[in-house]
């Protein structure tokens, strides 16, 4: 059995695929095998010695010391993609509740007093000053092309929009889900030169903090729509605020409401709403419990964020799975430890990601508990589990 500890509410649409003849869930238990979470900080927390996995129902990790598990050989599991559609659905929102002034007209109209007769003709009479603009032939340019970005380019393809892209970490895969008349800019300059809406879908990161500031600002076109569903830091408040007072930013869409966004009428901050659907809390669940199952039955490793990929069909019984560092030698050391006690390698996966490596071993026979001992005392080592 296997002891699955939640540290916040997990989808049961995920929780019941753990078969409950091999996995006990609780959120109160000791031992655990695996931890499941969304925002619980486990900072402060000891972690279990007998912990081999966490699952983060979610992308971000920093309430987790992933560090800390990393040197005890314990995958990070997350849930990359689980919610781009959520967020990709938000956008378009974005876009038309900037183009069409839904937020001022509601206004007006939540505010119009007297009788229906009167109503109707002060709608008459107002509705003018929220004409807006429609989508097809309008440039959408998309920053960041990854899970969101993509499915944000395709939709903008949908909706008739001429679309341009920037990521210099664009993966093959990823460009093969693009659709085909999505057009590529070499640069960030080229594509805020020519887009009527920009749309940022990047990490924020050293690199990407106030990655639109009031030089780039101005490169765009004049009237251009902003829209920043990722996070706040990556467009810099004063310079976005300004250029909207000048007339150079036609509307701010973001998820982030600040006291400075909030005074601006073309300002339309949402709650943080970007991954708040049902769904989205669903498909994080579904994946991240698929994951931590697939790795304590079988020792893959799929999505975690500090080791690399590792997954093997099983063709024998006995499996070693080995989580090491990125030194010189380790398979060496591995396979002759496991051939001086005469067993038989059937087959050998290894992949290393920075620091840190991952190995899985199946043999022919079974592994005496003492081997696997021995492979643990290799320096270096920092986990071995049979599976
Ligand atoms: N508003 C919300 O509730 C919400 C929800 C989910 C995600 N997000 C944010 O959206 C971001 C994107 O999510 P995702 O799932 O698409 O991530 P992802 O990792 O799949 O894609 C990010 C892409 O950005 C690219 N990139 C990195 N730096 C870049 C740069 N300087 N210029 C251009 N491209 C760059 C990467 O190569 C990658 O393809 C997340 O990092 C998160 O901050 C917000």
């Amino acid at each position: 059995m296997f002891k699955i500890l939640t540290l916040n509410n997990i989808s049961p649409l995920g929780l019941d695929r753990l078969p409950k003849d091999r996995f006990v869930v609780s959120d109160r238990m000791t031992e655990p095998d695996a931890i499941l979470l969304r925002s619980f900080k486990m900072h402060d927390m000891a972690v279990p010695g007998s912990l081999k996995a966490v699952g983060r129902a979610g992308a971000g990790v920093n309430n987790i010391p992933v560090d800390a598990l990393t040197k005890r050989g314990i995958p990070v599991f997350n849930t990359p993609g689980a919610n781009a559609n959520a967020v990709k659905e938000l956008v378009i929102a974005g876009m038309l509740l900037a183009a069409r002034h839904i937020g001022p007209a509601l206004r007006f109209a939540e505010g119009l007093t007297g009788s229906d007769a009167e109503i109707s003709k002060a709608v008459e009479a107002g509705k003018k000053s929220y004409a807006g603009f429609e989508l097809p032939g309008r440039k959408l340019g998309v920053i960041g092309l990854g899970a969101i970005g993509r499915l944000v380019a395709n939709a903008g393809v949908a909706l008739g929009m001429d679309v341009i892209g920037f990521d210099p970490g664009l993966t093959v895969e990823g460009a093969w889900q693009l659709a085909a008349t999505v057009k590529k800019a070499d640069t960030l300059e080229e594509l805020l030169r020519v887009a009527d809406f920009v749309t940022i879908h990047v990490p924020l990161m050293e690199t990407t903090k106030n990655l639109i500031d009031a030089e780039r600002l101005s490169l765009m076109k004049d009237g251009v729509v902003l829209i920043n569903f990722a996070r706040e830091g990556i467009v810099n408040t004063n310079a976005v605020t300004a250029a909207i007072t000048s007339g150079k930013v036609y509307g701010y869409v973001c998820d982030f409401p600040a006291n400075e966004l909030k005074q601006h009428d073309r300002v339309i901050a949402l709650p943080h709403l970007g991954a708040s659907t049902a769904e989205a809390e669903d498909n994080c669940a579904v994946m991240v419990v698929d994951e931590v199952r697939n790795f304590l039955e079988h020792g893959n490793i799929k999505n975690a964020v500090n080791f690399p990929d590792v997954a093997a069909p099983r063709e024998t019984a006995h499996r070693l799975a080995v989580a090491n560092a990125n030194v010189p030698n380790m398979l060496g050391q591995i396979s002759e430890t496991l051939g001086l006690a005469k067993l038989n390698i059937h087959d050998m996966v290894n992949r290393s990601r920075g620091d840190y490596a991952y190995t899985i071993v199946d043999l022919d026979d079974p592994i005496p508990p003492d081997l696997v001992r021995k492979v643990a005392a290799i320096p270096g080592v920092l986990m071995a589990r049979v599976v």
